[in-house]
């Protein structure tokens, strides 16, 4: 394993009925807070009349910036980042899915930096403190809720980027009720699914010699999300699945599972940043169509690796075959298992054709190569989307 320091400082408030904890959270707070939310779901559950009657209830001034976008925008980010300076908000609470959150973690930074916010993101500022916030979650996915990271779009130079500014960008809470979870639709459910599984798998591929631990735990949440997923989607109100699911896509990225390692790959995610940053798509459908393609490509790095994924979590059968014959089912097996509830799996099931490969080939790259595991020019990027078409 390699060194490590594990900390974070996010309180999860996990369960049914947690929401009657945001009462407590919010005392060591200011009262002036701008309540974050997205394209009305929050409404039309009922959350947003809960909420707000426990922030009424404490004696809260709220401000909103509703209408956060699935990929969330810059311009969204900015207005949130006024509203903040204007009414001089003391707090941020986020109700909603990943977007929501990391639109909120980028506002809390942009109201506590002398600039554009975007100069943060792109790395060429620092960020200098933040407002305090904290999160209601509603759709189980990006793990945002207890990790620093947030991606935001530029839909001017069409950049997709994922950029965190520890320790500023933990939620300082997060309180996740399954039962808000109830009401998320079919689609983005899968989409939370594959995306939660990618995480994990992104982590699975690092280069860490010693971690049986940690193995072990990414191979077993994979194994558990892939239970509980089928019967989400047969029954949207299941609540044990819903709690098992919303708890995976915390554990897949909230920092646990990649102790002791270097953190994994991540060449799939920059390549689907770049997907969405062009088309628009949601994160989740995107990477469905690109994880296996990213598999494949590199499973002659280190077959053995691939071998014991596709043994361990898919139960490929390796008797008399060759570790890359193994390793190449359970990718198979991956790609069955995402199409058999819902998942897309080519660019064509969103009408994406061969255009814009090359530039968002180049969008994708972060300097000379992206990746760990295997370190991809944009060349190896162009050639992974034009499996995927
Ligand atoms: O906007 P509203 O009306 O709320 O509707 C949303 C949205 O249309 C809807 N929804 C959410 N909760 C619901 C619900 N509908 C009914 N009932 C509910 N309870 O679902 C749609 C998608 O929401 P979104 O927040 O966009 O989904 P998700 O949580 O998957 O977030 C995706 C974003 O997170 C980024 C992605 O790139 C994408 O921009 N990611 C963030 C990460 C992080 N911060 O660590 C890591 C990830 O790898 C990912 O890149
Ligand atoms: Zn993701």
């Amino acid at each position: 394993m390699d060194n490590f320091v594990f900390h974070n400082p996010t309180r999860l408030i996990f369960g049914r009925g947690q929401l009657r904890c945001l009462r407590t959270e919010l005392e060591p707070y200011g009262k002036r807070l701008l309540l974050v939310y997205g394209g009305g779901s929050i409404k039309r559950t009922g959350l947003y009349d809960e909420v707000m009657a426990i922030l009424r209830e404490v004696g809260c001034q709220v401000f909103e910036l509703a209408g956060v976008e699935p990929n969330p925008r810059l311009s969204t980010v900015h207005r949130g980042v006024a509203i903040c300076r204007q009414e001089q908000i003391d707090f941020i609470l986020a109700v909603g899915g990943g977007s929501v959150i990391d639109c909120a973690k980028a506002i809390a930074v942009g109201a506590r930096y002398d600039g554009d916010v975007w100069e943060v993101i792109t790395g060429k500022g620092q960020a200098t403190g933040a407002l305090p916030f904290g999160t209601v979650l509603t759709l189980a996915a990006t793990g945002s809720e207890m990790n620093p990271s947030s991606v935001i779009t530029n839909w001017e130079t069409r950049q997709k980027l994922g950029w965190s500014a520890e320790p500023y960008t933990y939620p300082a809470f997060s309180i996740l009720d399954p039962v808000y979870t109830f009401t998320v639709p079919r689609n983005h459910t899968v989409y939370g699914v594959v995306d939660m599984m990618s995480h994990a798998l992104e982590q699975y591929f690092h280069a860490a010699d010693n971690a049986p631990l940690i193995d072990r735990w990414i191979e077993d949440l994979l194994r558990t999300v892939m239970e509980a997923a089928p019967k989400v989607v047969a029954n949207p109100t299941d609540y044990e699945a819903r709690e098992t699911l919303m708890f995976c896509g915390t554990m897949a990225l909230n920092d646990v599972l990649s102790m002791g390692t270097d953190g994994g790959d991540w060449a799939t995610h920059a390549i689907e940043h770049a997907l969405s940053a062009v088309y628009d798509i949601p994160h989740g459908g995107g990477l469905a169509i690109v994880q296996p393609n990213w598999m494949k490509y590199c499973l002659d790095v280190n077959p053995a690796r691939f071998a014991r994924l596709a043994v361990r979590v898919f139960d490929v059968d390796p008797a008399g075959r060759t570790d890359r014959e193994v390793g190449l089912e359970g990718i198979e097996r991956l790609r069955q298992f995402w199409t058999s509830i819902g998942a897309p799996s080519r660019l064509a099931d969103y009408g994406i054709g061969d255009e814009q490969i090359e530039r968002m080939a180049a969008l994708a790259m972060r300097g000379e190569t992206i990746g760990h595991f295997r370190k991809l020019t944009q060349e190896d990027v162009a050639a992974i989307l034009r499996m995927s078409l």
